[in-house]
C-alpha cells in the first residue's frame, strides 16, 4: 500500500491534485471499508495541502454526524439544510464559500475558518456523506478544487461499501 503521499510537482494546484488523485486511487483499491477510506483520504488531503480542517460528515437519519477528520475538534451533528454542510446535502451540490462570514447560517466550529468547500457523496440519487474542507484563508477554493474533490469523492464511493 501507499504509506505516504508523494507530491513531486508542487508548481500549481492542478498538478498537486493530479498526483494526489492517482495515489488516492491506489490507496482505496484494496480497502472496501468506508470509514477506513475516509480516514486515509482526509490524511492524504492534509499531507498534500495542509488545509486547516478536512473531514467527513455521514448521513444518519435526519442528521449529518461527524466522521473521520484531520484538524481541530469539530461540531458532531449538523441538521438537514443547516450550515454549509446541510445545504450541500439539501441541494445535492458542491458549495464553495469564499468568506464564511457572508454565508447565512454558516456553522462556525472554529473562529480560524475563513473559507470552505463542501462536496456531497451521492449514491443512487441520495447524499450519503459530505466532504467538508475549511481554510484559514479567505477565498481558498475554486473550480479546480471542486472538480478534483468531486473526483476523490467518486473514488470513495466506487471503492467502498457505502
Ligand atoms: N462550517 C460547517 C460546519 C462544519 S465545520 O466547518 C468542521 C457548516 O457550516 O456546515
Amino acid at each position: 500500500m501507499v504509506d505516504r503521499i508523494n507530491i513531486t510537482n508542487t508548481k500549481n494546484k492542478q498538478s498537486i491534485y493530479r498526483e494526489l488523485v492517482a495515489q488516492i486511487e491506489l490507496l482505496l483499491q484494496k480497502e472496501p471499508d468506508l470509514i477506513a477510506n475516509m480516514a486515509n483520504v482526509a490524511a492524504a488531503l492534509k499531507e498534500a495541502f495542509n488545509f486547516f480542517w478536512i473531514g467527513f460528515y455521514i448521513v444518519r437519519q435526519k442528521e449529518l454526524v461527524l466522521g473521520p477528520f484531520q484538524g481541530p475538534l469539530a461540531c458532531t451533528r449538523i441538521s438537514y439544510r443547516n450550515g454549509v454542510c446541510g445545504k450541500s446535502w439539501e441541494k445535492k451540490e458542491t458549495i464553495i464559500v469564499a468568506d464564511v462570514n457572508q454565508f447565512p447560517g454558516h456553522i462556525s466550529c472554529s473562529a480560524e475558518s475563513k473559507s470552505e468547500i463542501v462536496v456531497p457523496g451521492i449514491l443512487d440519487g441520495q447524499v450519503r456523506f459530505v466532504l467538508d474542507i475549511d481554510s484559514n484563508r479567505l477565498n481558498e477554493f475554486d473550480k479546480i478544487d471542486a472538480d478534483n474533490l468531486r473526483n476523490i469523492v467518486l473514488l470513495i464511493i466506487r471503492h467502498s461499501q457505502v
